[in-house]
C-alpha cells in the first residue's frame, strides 16, 4: 500500500472499525478504495475531492439509506455508518486537509460493460431492478436534488449552440434533428411526474455476477453522483441509451428493458412513447459533450474512441420511424400499438359482416389450407422455392377451389434473400405471415371492403414478390385512420390506379394476377391490415421475424373482419410445445435426455439444416446420422417406392438384399466377404461379440477406455463410457480395459506413443490369463468419439491387432462413427491406420436415419458362426432397409460427399486452428475430414479441461442456432460432425459464430472474480 493508502486504511480502522487492505478503484475526481478485511468482508471507501460540499455527500448517503429502508432487494450498495453512527464524516487526509469520506458495502460482480452476451432475459431483469430502484426513490426528498446538471434531459438547450463543435455536418444535422424533435416533445416531458432518479445507469454503473453454472444476475446499481429530481421515464431512456450501443439487437434489447420495468412499475402510453426520443436525446447530449471535450482536448484520442459506439448507433437509428419504435415499446408493455389501434380494432369487429365482399363473393364456406412449416412440405428445399412450387401452391389439397391461407402462420415459402436477416444461408429469416390469402382464379375482381383512398400503388416484379400491390387508406366513423394492403394483382390493375384516387365500398378496383404478373404465385390475394399509418411506409413486411412477431401482429392484426370471417377461422394455431414437454415428462423416463438447456423442437430438415416450429433455421454441425443430409429426396423416393411394393425379411430371396451386400462389400477390403444386416449399432456390436466368441471359443474381451458400443446388455458390458460412469456398475469380470490412445491428454504423447499404448494390451492379456479366462477379441471405435474425438497415433491399431491375433483373438472395428467417407481422405477409419479388422461394425449413417446396422466379416468368422443355431433378425435386412442402405452408399458416391468431407472438413479444421490462435480456451483442435474435436482448456500448460466453458459454448451456439455437442471424459471437447452435405458458407457461419461465442467465454472467465466497484 502507498502511504496515502496506509493513511486511509488507518482512517477506516479508526472511524469505521474496519481493519482492511486497500486497493485503488477508478474515480474521476474522488478517491475510491476497495477495502478487503481479514474476514473477507469487502467495502468501498469513498474519499471526496477536496472542497466537495457536505450537501452533496449528505444527498448521496441519504439516498442510499433511503433505498435500503424502502426496499432492501434493490441491488444498490448499503451505506456503512461510522462507529459514531454517522453516514459520513470529515477526516483529514495525509496532508492534514479535511476530506469528506463515507463507506459502502462491497458488491459482487463485474460491470455491464464487460458482459457478453447481453441476453434479453438479463436486460428484462435489469428493467425490473431499475423500476424497483425508482419506486424506492420515489418518496426520497433532499434539498440537494434540485440542482442544475447538463445531463438533465429537460434542460438541454445548450446542445443547440454547442453542437457547432461537431465537425461533421451530417452528424451535426442528426443532433439538430433529434433536438428539434425533443423540443416538440418538451411539453409532454414537462407534464411527466417528477421524482428522484439515478440519472446515469450507464454500463459502468451496473454490476452483474455470474454463478458457477454461468447463470447471471444483476448485483449492483451504483454511483448515484448524477442523482436529480427528474421525469421518471428519463431513467429508462438513459439506461436504454447505453444498453443499445453495439447490442446485436438494439431495438429488442430496449423493448426487453422497458418490458422488465413495466412489469414492476407500469408505464402508460405517454411514458412508453417518450422513451425512444429521450434515448436519442441522451445520446445527442453525449456526443455533443464529447465534441466539446474534443475541442478542448484535441490530442486526447480517448474522447473519439468513447463516442464511436454512440455515433455508430445514431447514424443508423435516428432515422427509425418514431411511430414504429413507440409501437414496439408499447407492445413490450402489453399496450395497444397506437392510440387509435384499439378503437379501430373494435370498430372492425363491430362492422364484421357488413363489409363489401372483397372477392365479390362470400368466403364463409371456403376451406383453409396449411402452408405452415409444421404441416406443409412446400417448398421441398426450404432455401429455394421454385417457380413450379410457387405456381402450384395448394394444388395438392385444393385444386381449382377457393381456399384461405392462414394469418400468423410460419412458412418456409419465403426463400428470397430479402427475407433473410443475416449474411448466411442459415441466418434467421422472416417466416410469419401477417395477412390472409384468398386463393381464387386469376382475373377475379378485387373490391374495396369499405371506402378508401389509394395511398400507394406499385408493381413489384421480383420472383415471390407481390406483382401488383395497392394500399388503401381508410377512416373509421370516429375519424381513426388505418390501411389495407392488396397484393398479387394484375399489372393492369396498378396501371389504372393512382395515389389519391377514391375507391368506394364495393368498387372492383383491381383483379388477381396470374403467375406471370403476381410474383410467380398460384393466383391469390394477400390481404393485410395495418393500424399504424406512420412509420410503416411503402414496405410493410408481409411476413415477420418470428422473434419479432408480437410487434407485427399488433401493428398488422388479423384482417378476417374485412372478409366478414371470424378471426379464429383463419388464425394459425401454433404447435403446443408446452403440452409436448409435459407429456414427455409424464410418459418417458427422465434419463431419456434432451439436448441443450433450452431444448429444440424440429419439424423439418434439409441437407445440413433443421427448422423449428416457427421456421427458424439451425445449422446442424452435430448429427452424423443424416450422413447424406436431412430429408434427402432420393431416400424419400426409394423408401416410398419400396413401401408401395413390399417390405419383407431375409427368409425370402430378394435382389435388394444381395445388391446392398455387394454395394457394401465393394467398399471393404477384399478379405471381408460376408455381411449381416441388423437394425442398430448396438445390435451390430451384440452380434460382433457373438461372432468373436463362436470363432474363438473364448469369452473375454479387451476394450478401449471411455468407449461406447451401444445400449443393449452386451454392448453396455463393452462400453466403459457407460459401465464406468455413475450408476454403471463397473466392468464385468470378462472385460479388460486398455487406455484410449489419446496423444493430447493420455499418458503417452511422444513419437513412441502408438507402441506404448498398444503395450497396454500385453498387460490386459496377462490379467485374462491370471483369471483363467480365454480371449475372444478386441473392440474399439476406430477413432474414439465419446472419449473426445480422438485420433490415435499412426500404427496403433496394427500394433494392437498383432498382439490380439497372437493371443488367438478376433479384432473388431466399430466404425459406427467414422465410416462411409466422413473422414474425407478415407472411406473407413481403419484405412487411416492401415489395419485389417476381422469384423467391422456399422450403424448410424448407413440408413441416414432409417434404423440400419451391419456387421461385415471374413468368411472364416461367418462360417464359424453357423454352429447350428439359426441367425435371424426380423427387421434386419428388410427389403426397405436394403434399398435405403444401397441408396445411401450410392448418394455418397454420386454427390462426391467423401470428397466434400475432405475439402470442407479441411476448411473447417483450418478455421478452427485459426480460432485456436485467437482464443486461449482452445487447447487442441483435432480431427480428420468431418470428424472433429475442439478440446477446451482453462490452462494450455496444464491442459485442465474447461468443462463449464464447453457447456456454455455449446448452449450459446444453440441460442445462435448452431448445433454442436460436447464429449470426452471431462465433457470439455466440442464435438463437430455435420452431415457430409455441409457447405463452405455453413463452415464460415459456424466459425464466425464460434469466434464470437469464444470471445464472450473469455470475457466471462477473465472477469468473473473481480470485485464490485461502486
Ligand atoms: C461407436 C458407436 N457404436 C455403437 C453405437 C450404438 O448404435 P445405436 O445407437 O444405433 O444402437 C453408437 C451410438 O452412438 C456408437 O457411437
Amino acid at each position: 500500500m502507498t502511504s496515502s493508502m496506509q493513511h486511509w486504511a488507518r482512517t477506516l480502522a479508526d472511524t469505521w472499525g474496519i481493519e482492511a487492505e486497500l486497493s485503488p478503484l477508478p474515480g474521476e475526481f474522488d478517491l475510491n478504495f476497495l477495502a478487503t478485511a481479514r474476514d473477507g468482508q469487502r467495502v468501498v471507501l469513498k474519499v471526496m475531492r477536496p472542497g466537495c460540499g457536505t450537501e452533496f455527500v449528505d444527498l448521496l448517503t441519504a439516498a442510499h439509506l433511503h433505498i435500503g429502508r424502502h426496499d432492501s432487494t434493490v441491488p444498490a450498495p448499503r451505506v456503512l455508518p461510522t462507529r459514531a453512527g454517522e453516514p459520513w464524516c470529515a477526516c483529514p487526509d495525509a496532508d492534514g486537509e479535511s476530506r469528506l469520506a463515507w463507506v459502502l458495502a462491497g458488491l459482487d460482480g463485474t460491470t455491464w460493460a464487460t458482459v457478453r452476451p447481453r441476453a434479453l432475459a438479463l436486460i428484462t431483469e435489469l428493467g425490473g431492478d431499475i423500476a424497483r430502484l425508482d419506486q424506492a426513490l420515489a418518496g426520497f426528498a433532499h434539498p440537494g436534488l434540485a440542482r442544475d446538471l447538463k445531463w438533465d434531459l429537460r434542460h438541454v438547450d445548450w446542445v443547440g449552440s454547442q453542437c457547432r463543435d461537431i465537425a461533421d455536418p451530417a452528424r451535426r444535422t442528426i443532433v439538430q434533428r433529434i433536438l428539434a424533435h425533443a423540443t416538440e416533445l418538451r411539453p409532454a416531458l414537462m407534464r411527466q411526474p417528477m421524482a428522484p432518479i439515478h440519472n446515469d445507469l450507464n454500463d459502468h454503473n451496473i454490476l452483474v455476477a455470474t454463478d458457477e453454472d454461468g447463470a447471471r444476475r444483476i448485483t449492483g446499481l451504483i454511483d448515484f453522483g448524477d442523482i436529480i429530481a427528474g421525469p421518471v421515464v428519463a431513467e429508462l431512456a438513459i439506461t436504454g441509451a447505453y444498453l443499445v450501443l453495439d447490442h446485436p439487437a438494439p431495438e429488442r434489447a430496449l423493448a426487453a428493458l422497458v418490458a422488465g420495468y413495466h412489469a414492476v412499475s407500469p408505464l402508460n402510453e405517454a411514458q412508453a412513447d417518450l422513451v425512444w426520443p429521450l434515448l436519442l436525446l441522451r445520446l445527442a447530449v453525449s456526443v455533443t459533450n464529447s465534441a466539446m471535450m474534443q475541442k478542448a482536448r484535441p490530442d486526447d484520442p480517448y474522447v473519439v474512441v468513447s463516442e464511436a459506439p454512440a455515433w455508430r448507433f445514431l447514424e443508423r437509428a435516428h432515422a427509425l420511424p418514431d411511430a414504429l419504435m413507440a409501437a414496439r415499446l408499447r407492445v413490450a408493455c402489453g399496450l395497444p400499438a397506437s392510440e387509435a389501434a384499439t378503437r379501430v380494432a373494435q370498430w372492425l369487429d363491430q362492422a364484421r359482416g357488413s363489409f363489401a365482399p372483397v372477392l365479390g363473393t362470400s368466403l364463409d364456406a371456403a376451406p383453409t389450407g396449411a402452408l405452415s412449416v409444421v404441416a406443409s412440405v412446400t417448398p421441398r428445399d426450404p432455401f429455394r422455392m421454385t417457380a413450379e412450387e410457387a405456381q402450384d401452391v395448394g394444388a395438392a389439397f385444393a385444386p381449382g377451389t377457393t381456399w384461405l391461407g392462414l394469418y400468423g402462420e410460419p412458412r418456409l415459402i419465403y426463400t428470397d434473400a430479402a427475407f433473410r436477416l443475416g449474411p448466411h444461408r442459415g441466418s434467421d429469416r422472416r417466416t410469419v405471415h401477417l395477412g390472409i390469402d384468398v386463393f381464387m382464379p386469376a382475373g377475379t375482381a378485387v373490391c374495396a371492403p369499405l371506402d378508401g383512398v389509394v395511398e400507394i400503388v406499385e408493381y413489384r416484379d421480383r420472383h415471390l414478390d407481390y406483382g401488383g400491390m395497392v394500399i388503401l387508406a381508410h377512416t373509421t366513423p370516429a375519424g381513426d385512420r388505418f390501411r389495407t394492403l392488396y397484393g398479387h394483382l394484375t399489372r393492369e390493375s396498378v396501371a389504372r390506379l393512382a395515389p389519391g384516387q377514391r375507391v368506394a365500398r364495393g368498387d372492383a378496383f383491381a383483379a388477381l394476377g396470374a403467375p406471370g404478373e403476381n410474383g410467380g404465385w398460384a393466383p391469390h390475394l394477400h390481404l393485410q391490415l395495418a393500424l399504424i399509418t406512420d412509420g410503416v411506409g411503402h414496405d410493410w413486411p408481409g411476413v415477420a421475424d418470428p422473434d419479432d412477431a408480437d410487434l407485427w401482429r399488433s401493428i398488422c392484426p388479423n384482417p378476417a373482419a374485412l372478409l366478414n370471417l371470424p378471426d379464429a377461422h383463419v388464425a394459425y394455431r401454433p404447435l403446443d410445445t408446452g403440452t409436448i414437454r409435459e407429456m414427455r415428462r409424464a410418459h418417458f423416463a427422465t434419463n431419456l435426455r434432451l439436448s441443450y438447456d433450452e431444448p429444440c423442437l424440429f419439424v423439418r430438415g434439409w441437407r445440413t439444416h433443421l427448422f423449428d416450429e416457427w421456421g427458424r433455421p439451425y445449422l446442424d454441425a452435430y448429427n452424423n446420422v443424416p450422413h447424406v443430409g436431412h430429408a434427402h429426396p432420393r431416400l424419400q423416393a426409394v423408401a416410398s417406392d419400396q413401401l408401395l411394393r413390399l417390405n419383407s425379411n431375409t427368409r425370402y430371396l430378394h435382389p435388394a438384399q444381395v445388391e446392398f451386400a455387394e454395394a457394401l462389400l465393394a467398399k471393404m477390403p477384399p478379405h471381408l466377404t460376408h455381411v449381416f444386416f441388423v437394425n442398430s449399432g448396438s445390435e451390430a456390436n451384440e452380434l460382433a461379440l457373438r461372432l468373436a466368441r463362436t470363432r474363438t471359443g473364448g469369452k473375454d474381451m479387451i476394450v478401449a477406455d471411455h468407449g461406447y458400443h451401444g445400449n443393449t446388455t452386451g454392448a453396455i458390458d463393452l462400453s466403459a463410457y457407460k459401465f464406468n460412469r455413475p450408476g454403471g456398475g463397473g466392468a464385468p469380470e470378462w472385460v479388460q480395459i486398455v487406455p484410449v490412445a489419446d496423444t493430447y491428454r493420455g499418458a503417452h504423447r511422444g513419437t513412441d506413443a502408438a507402441e506404448r499404448y498398444a503395450g497396454a494390451v500385453d498387460t490386459a492379456l496377462e490379467r485374462i490369463r491370471a483369471r483363467g479366462g480365454r480371449l475372444a477379441g478386441f473392440i474399439a471405435e476406430t477413432f474414439p468419439s465419446v472419449a473426445g474425438q480422438v485420433i490415435p497415433p499412426a500404427g496403433y491399431l496394427n500394433a494392437v491387432y498383432a498382439r490380439i491375433r497372437a493371443a488367438g483373438g478376433v479384432c473388431i472395428a466399430d466404425e459406427v462413427q467414422t465410416g462411409l467417407g466422413r473422414l474425407g481422405e478415407y472411406y473407413w477409419g481403419f484405412e487411416q491406420q492401415a489395419a485389417r479388422p476381422d469384423i467391422v461394425v456399422l450403424g448410424k449413417p448407413l440408413g441416414n436415419g432409417h434404423p440400419l446396422g451391419a456387421v461385415v466379416t471374413t468368411a472364416e468368422v461367418a462360417h464359424a458362426f453357423d454352429n447350428g443355431i439359426e441367425f435371424f433378425s426380423t427387421f434386419g435386412g428388410s427389403t426397405l432397409s436394403c434399398r435405403v442402405g444401397t441408396e445411401v452408399l450410392r448418394i455418397v458416391d454420386d454427390e462426391g460427399l467423401q470428397q466434400n468431407a475432405r475439402v470442407t472438413g479441411d476448411r473447417l479444421l483450418a478455421g478452427l486452428r485459426h480460432l485456436q490462435s485467437r482464443h486461449e480456451l482452445i487447447g487442441d483442435v483435432r480431427g480428420i475430414g468431418l470428424f472433429i474435436g475442439v478440446d477446451l482448456v482453462t490452462d494450455r500448460a496444464t491442459r485442465t479441461p474447461a468443462t463449464r466453458a464447453a457447456d456454455q459454448v455449446k448452449n450459446r451456439l444453440r441460442e445462435e442456432r448452431i448445433l454442436i455437442g460436447t464429449e470426452g471424459p471431462a465433457d470439455n471437447v466440442l464435438k463437430i460432425r455435420p452431415p457430409l452435405t455441409v457447405e463452405p458458407d455453413d463452415v464460415d457461419h459456424l466459425l464466425e459464430t464460434l469466434d464470437r461465442v469464444l470471445g464472450e467465454a473469455r470475457a466471462q472467465t477473465g472477469t468473473r472474480r473481480e470485485g464490485g466497484t461502486p
